[in-house]
């Protein structure tokens, strides 16, 4: 069933029992599997190999090329390059947005950077379908960068004695954040379009969305977002095929002390900034929360203080982020500074509280949650939601297969069923935006 409406939707690849299986023409060159994989009902029981599974089922296939290719954020060129020939294969009209290369340690990008002069260029993928208006009412998003270190791909039997081939293991590095996400939106426009070729939907695939969101951010200032039309955006994350009714805020900031160093034999001469940063990272804050997000929470993420054990420290230093159950950034930033004011009061050190290396911050995003047949839960993590600034109404969801629980892990999998239920989900959504399109509700 998966390959006639492949085929119905192809551009290329002529409808022909010829022609080669496209899931062969999608692969990397280096992993091209020579002879024809054993049929499933093989009559003489011969055991079925999951690579055949795979080479088998052009999902799945193109599901594993995008993981084979890494794409650690900063390095999205060859990805995107590959994106946007299968997509112009899928008779998509594919427009590369370049972005910016990753400056130093943050997200900061340079301003006066030129493409033309880039060998390898960032892009973010933008496409629709071929013949269509620019201004797609529906659009899929995910990003196709992942976090280090770089897994290479594998699949294997499932560790109990299961047979079907839904229950086989797929892992490396993006088998689940995001690549999943951005196979099973790619075929689910492919099938949402077989079956109904005039559906307005848009492709948008971004890089960076794990440093920050540089891409979506891109995108979003662009005159392709400015100058949108759209009604509904489809955000593909690790979901475990839930509905996200929404995720936290993020606000941060860094405390500085700075006190006296002295020789640690005589302490009462030197101020110690270890012993007056302590309080303000260690004391319980007044901090907001709500019945949907549960308790703000805070993660001293770095600290450093101090030279030697036998010197008072004169310098220490903590980077914090707090993930927000409720409020406003702003709102935020005055508990933090008030809080620790109120704990450094009578330390002999100075303290102070900086916000300027976190000007990203943002308060909780509630997302939508109307379509029925779907399990609904918050989350906890931060996702490319709050960097695409949208219009009044428009619909946002949040979806996608595989758990966060193994997305940054080394143990980063996903099952051959979860990957193609994404796909039912997708088109579910898909069609519930089309069809208040339809009954005129946008
Ligand atoms: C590709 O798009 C063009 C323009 O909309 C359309 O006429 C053609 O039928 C499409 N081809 C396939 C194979 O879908
Ligand atoms: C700071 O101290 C004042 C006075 O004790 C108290 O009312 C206030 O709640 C404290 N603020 C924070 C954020 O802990």
């Amino acid at each position: 069933m998966q390959l006639t409406w492949y085929l119905a939707a192809s551009a290329v690849i002529a409808t022909t029992q010829a022609s080669p299986h496209p899931a062969y023409q999608q692969q990397v060159l280096d992993t091209l599997v020579s002879p024809a994989p054993p049929s499933l009902a093989s009559p003489n029981n011969e055991e079925l190999r999951p690579e055949d599974v795979i080479s088998k089922d052009p999902l799945l296939s193109f599901h594993r090329d995008l993981i084979k290719i890494e794409s650690i954020s900063g390095n999205e060129h060859a990805i995107s390059n590959f994106l946007a020939d299968f997509l112009r294969e899928q008779n998509f009209t594919v427009v590369k947005q370049a972005v910016p290369p990753v400056k130093a340690k943050d997200v900061e990008t340079d301003e006066s950077y030129d493409e033309e002069t880039d060998p390898n260029p960032r892009s973010n993928i933008y496409a629709y379908p071929n013949g269509h208006p620019d201004k797609p009412s529906v659009f899929l998003t995910s990003h196709i960068d992942t976090v280090p270190p770089f897994i290479p791909y594998s699949v294997r039997q499932p560790d109990t004695s299961s047979q079907h081939t839904d229950d086989l293991i797929i892992a490396g590095r993006g088998s689940v954040d995001a690549k999943a996400s951005v196979a099973a939106q790619i075929f689910a426009a492919l099938e949402t379009l077989a079956a109904n070729p005039s559906a307005s939907l848009g492709l948008l695939f971004v890089v960076g969305e794990e440093i920050g969101g540089d891409g979506m951010k891109t995108f979003s200032r662009s005159t392709l977002n400015t100058e949108g039309t759209y009604h509904t955006v489809i955000f593909g994350e690790p979901t475990e095929a839930a509905l996200v009714s929404g995720h936290k805020g993020m606000v941060g900031f860094e405390v500085y002390a700075h006190g006296k160093a002295a020789h640690s034999g005589y302490p009462w001469l030197g101020k110690s900034a270890v012993s007056a940063i302590l309080p303000a990272l260690t004391r319980r804050r007044r901090a907001p929360s709500s019945p949907k997000y549960g308790q703000t929470t805070l993660n001293v993420g770095v600290v450093r203080a101090g030279v030697a054990t036998n010197v008072v420290p004169s310098e220490a230093w903590a980077d914090v982020s707090v993930r927000l159950a409720a409020g406003t950034p702003e709102e935020a930033r005055a508990i933090i500074r008030e809080a620790v004011a109120n704990v450094t009061a009578d330390v002999e050190a100075e303290v102070v509280v900086d916000f300027s290396h976190h000007l990203e911050a943002y308060e909780p995003q509630d997302l939508d949650t109307d379509v029925p047949g779907f399990d609904v839960i918050p989350v906890n993590y931060g996702t490319d939601v709050p960097a695409l600034q949208v219009k009044e109404g428009v619909k946002r969801y949040l979806y996608g297969p595989g758990t966060i629980f193994v997305a940054h892990g080394d143990n980063e999998a996903l099952t051959v069923g979860e990957l193609k239920d994404a796909v039912v989900g997708y088109k579910k959504l898909i069609a519930a935006a089309l069809e208040r399109e339809t009954a005129g509700l946008v």
